[in-house]
């Protein structure tokens, strides 16, 4: 509008409109950033998409925001531990710490059913994480996917006829019933195996231990818990018995009772970790037992010194699931200088391109240097 028409309509409208619609700004601190999307004359640039994110806006700024906090907790894993800071006394190859920032990586269940297993496991098998804590099933399907495969379906399948043709869906993924019984037909064995070394050996088991026997047992490369094994990385799994190797666990106990889980041994080496770490980071997938498991580990310190949340839960309903890292701050499990960031986003979406910012950068520029 033209200065002469814009002096008009002050001098028309009431003042109380005008002052209200043109009330004059602060200026902003010099730093603020500008919102700023993708240039598309560098033409398909994933990297520089990504890149673009962090000023964006909405989830892209916190996915920007979630890069800076994994890259912070890798620069700070990669100082070398020194004879004050390392572990010589701990004799649990699991426990002892490897290095100078212990990662906690967290994921539901459904992460190993889907496509993001591909995406752990390469985490596991490059040493870039320290410890797991998943739900049953984020452990049977990794097995499980190795005696037979999951398949993509769709979210409007009829439950009723799937359950007719034995097809048991999670989401849009399908899981047929006979990949159960090939499960049970591969546990049961290994089931005898650890009573008769509770029995005969005084073998206590705890679902890190039970995990890690079973992850050797598989012997398969495709396997998170294989690797895990092999690179003496603890998965925990405090509700193990949750899932279908629950059901086969109590199949069992018909069988051959009497094989007892400890779960408080594995809350001690959990926390041990947690206590003894010099730094500590979390990377945690999805809400509930596995959020609240490494959190309340992390209270044992005082707190995590970095943060990242990727979930799609919402806080209005009191939930953990749903609780922003602010909540976390005020009970200690989240140190209460750090910059925690929450991606409100399903992990399936975003994962592999955090890793792809983050790890896989730090991992392929760590092996070209080597
Ligand atoms: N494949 C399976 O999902 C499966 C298989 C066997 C047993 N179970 C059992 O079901 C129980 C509940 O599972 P759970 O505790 O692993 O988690 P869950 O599936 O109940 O999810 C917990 C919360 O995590 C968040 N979340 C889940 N998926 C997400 C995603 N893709 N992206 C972002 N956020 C996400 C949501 O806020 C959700 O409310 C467990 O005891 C588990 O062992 C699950």
């Amino acid at each position: 509008m033209e200065r002469s028409k814009i002096e008009k309509t002050k001098i028309l409208a009431p003042d109380v409109a005008v002052s209200a619609v043109l009330q004059p700004s602060q200026e902003l601190p010099a730093e603020t950033p500008i919102v700023t999307g993708y240039d598309w004359e560098h033409g398909t640039d994933y990297n520089k998409i990504l890149e673009s994110y962090i000023h964006s806006g909405f989830q892209a700024t916190s996915f920007g925001k979630a890069v800076e906090e994994i890259n912070k907790m890798l620069k700070t894993r990669a100082v070398a531990l020194t004879e004050e800071t390392c572990d010589p006394y701990e004799e649990d190859v699991f426990i002892k710490k490897k290095t100078n920032c212990t990662i906690f990586l967290g994921f539901t269940s459904n992460m190993i059913s889907s496509g993001l297993r591909d995406t752990i496991r390469f985490l596991v098998k490059n040493k870039l994480v320290d410890c797991i804590v998943t739900t049953a099933g984020g452990v049977e399907e990794d097995f499980i996917k190795c005696l037979a495969p999951t398949y993509v379906g769709d979210f409007n399948l009829s439950g009723k006829s799937l359950r007719l043709r034995g097809i048991n869906r999670i989401g849009n993924l399908l899981v047929p019933n006979d990949n159960y019984c090939k499960f049970e037909e591969w546990v049961t064995p290994l089931l005898d195996e650890m009573l008769l070394e509770q029995t005969r050996d005084g073998m206590v088991w705890s679902p890190s231990r039970i995990i890690a026997r079973l992850g050797e047992r598989i012997n398969d490369e495709s396997s998170v818990c294989y690797w895990a094994w092999r690179n003496n990385i603890p998965i925990f799994s405090p509700a193990l018995t949750d899932g279908s190797l629950g059901d086969m666990m109590y199949f069992h106990s018909y069988k051959r009772p009497g094989l007892i889980i400890d779960i408080l041994g594995d809350l001690r080496r959990l926390n041990t970790m947690a206590v003894k770490a010099n730094n500590t980071g979390m990377v945690i997938l999805g809400g509930g037992v596995v959020k609240h498991h490494i959190c309340n580990a992390n209270l044992m310190r005082n707190g995590a010194d970095f943060s990242v949340y990727v979930n799609t839960a919402s806080e209005f309903d009191g939930s953990d699931a749903g609780a922003r890292p602010d909540e976390a701050i005020s009970w200690g499990k989240i140190r209460a200088n750090a910059t925690p960031v929450k991606l409100y986003a399903d992990a399936t979406l975003v994962f592999p391109l955090l890793v792809a910012q983050t790890f896989a950068k730090y991992h392929f520029s760590n092996k070209k240097n080597v």
